[in-house]
């Protein structure tokens, strides 16, 4: 097998600060050739910011939405992008606008906030902001509910494996799907923790794993466990953070997850809408709105490069439409539990 073309930075390990990005392309020539043109400028964008405190260790992934690739590249889109499919079940997964995704990573906030700035002054009217957070490192890997957040992600070589695509033109690339969920506070914390617990699936204090007789099967932990027919587990890498604004009473977390597959991750998030079996949702949900949804592609570091060339013939042909979610065919992904 050859080896995978350098990824961005999609592996890099959880930070202490984050900041995500999401915009939009107008539909404007001048616009396209901007974001275009960019690709190949980012790299040196992150080295600038990023040089004047290497220890802080900056980096910077760039995505793309199913909508804007054909209006920005000729080359052909990844096979399993498409527009993030929303959900409706007592809770919904709603799908937002957004176009382009800048997934920015340090040790410190104040390079993300440089590298955000410049990257915005330098897009300038090509991307419209949608939305914006600015995440945080909280105690020992906590998200805003109070549990160790991560615990199981893959770690070494099953990184690179979760994350990244194989083979193929696209080898190297990474399906990120981001959301962002606001917490009722008030209402999680007048759980006891015991019922907290229960939800998660783990310990709150020592976050030890809850055994599976003692769950209901509407616990995160299981109904985000999904495995092959085979039986094997099917990995995703989440890069998940806590954000807020104690003055506005804002509580988050910014749910992202990389995969090679982004149809482990879909499978991941129809059990928790939806529940598996169907209707046995995951209760976080009853706690934690999702307000936004995207489905992005970030391609490796050098074929971003080389899509910075790849405008599209001037007066295309009818676009060639995103592919259908053909992943979510996924009969063969499954809750263990399932079958
Ligand atoms: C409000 C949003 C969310 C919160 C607060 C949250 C929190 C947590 C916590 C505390 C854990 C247990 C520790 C760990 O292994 O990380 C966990 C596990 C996990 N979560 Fe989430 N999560 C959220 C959304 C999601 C979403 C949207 C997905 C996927 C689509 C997801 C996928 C997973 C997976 C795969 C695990 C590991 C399960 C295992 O193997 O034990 N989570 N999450």
């Amino acid at each position: 097998m050859h080896p995978l073309p350098e990824p961005q930075a999609v592996t890099a390990p959880l930070s202490s600060a984050a900041l995500i990005l999401v915009g939009t392309v107008p539909q404007d020539e001048a616009a396209h050739a901007t974001v275009r043109e960019f690709c190949a400028d980012l790299a040196g964008l992150v080295r600038a910011v990023g040089f004047r405190e290497p220890s802080a260790a900056l980096t910077c992934v760039l995505g793309f939405g199913a909508e804007v690739w054909p209006r920005l590249f000729a080359a052909p889109a990844p096979a399993g992008l498409h527009p993030f499919v929303p959900l409706h079940g007592v809770h919904d997964a709603p799908a937002t606008p957004g176009d382009v995704l800048f997934h920015i990573r340090a040790e410190r906030s104040d390079l993300c906030f440089a590298l955000a700035t410049q990257i915005l002054a330098a897009l300038g009217p090509a991307l419209r902001p949608e939305w914006e957070v600015q995440g945080f490192r909280f105690f020992d890997n906590r998200d805003l509910l109070g549990f160790v957040d991560g615990t199981e992600n893959p770690t070494g070589p099953a990184v690179p494996a979760a994350a990244l695509v194989a083979e193929g033109g696209h080898a190297g690339g990474s399906y990120a799907i981001v959301q962002k969920y606001l917490h009722d506070l008030d209402a999680w914390n007048g759980l006891d923790t015991a019922a907290q617990e229960r939800i998660i699936g783990r310990r709150k204090l020592d976050n030890t794993e809850i055994a599976e007789a003692e769950l209901p099967s509407s616990a995160h932990r299981l109904l985000t466990t999904v495995t092959d027919d085979d039986g094997e587990e099917l990995q995703i890498v989440r890069d998940n953070m806590p954000f807020g604004s104690p003055a506005a009473g804002e509580f988050g977390t910014l749910f992202l997850g990389y995969a090679a597959d982004p149809a482990v991750t879909e499978t991941m998030l129809r059990n928790m809408f939806l529940g598996d079996p169907p209707g046995d949702y995951d209760r976080i949900l009853d706690f934690s709105r999702a307000v936004t949804g995207g489905l992005f592609f970030a391609p490796a570091a050098s074929a971003l490069e080389d899509l910075a060339e790849s405008a599209p013939a001037p007066a295309p042909a009818a676009a060639p439409e995103a592919q259908a979610p053909s992943g979510l065919a996924i009969g063969s992904l499954r809750s263990p539990r399932a079958g």
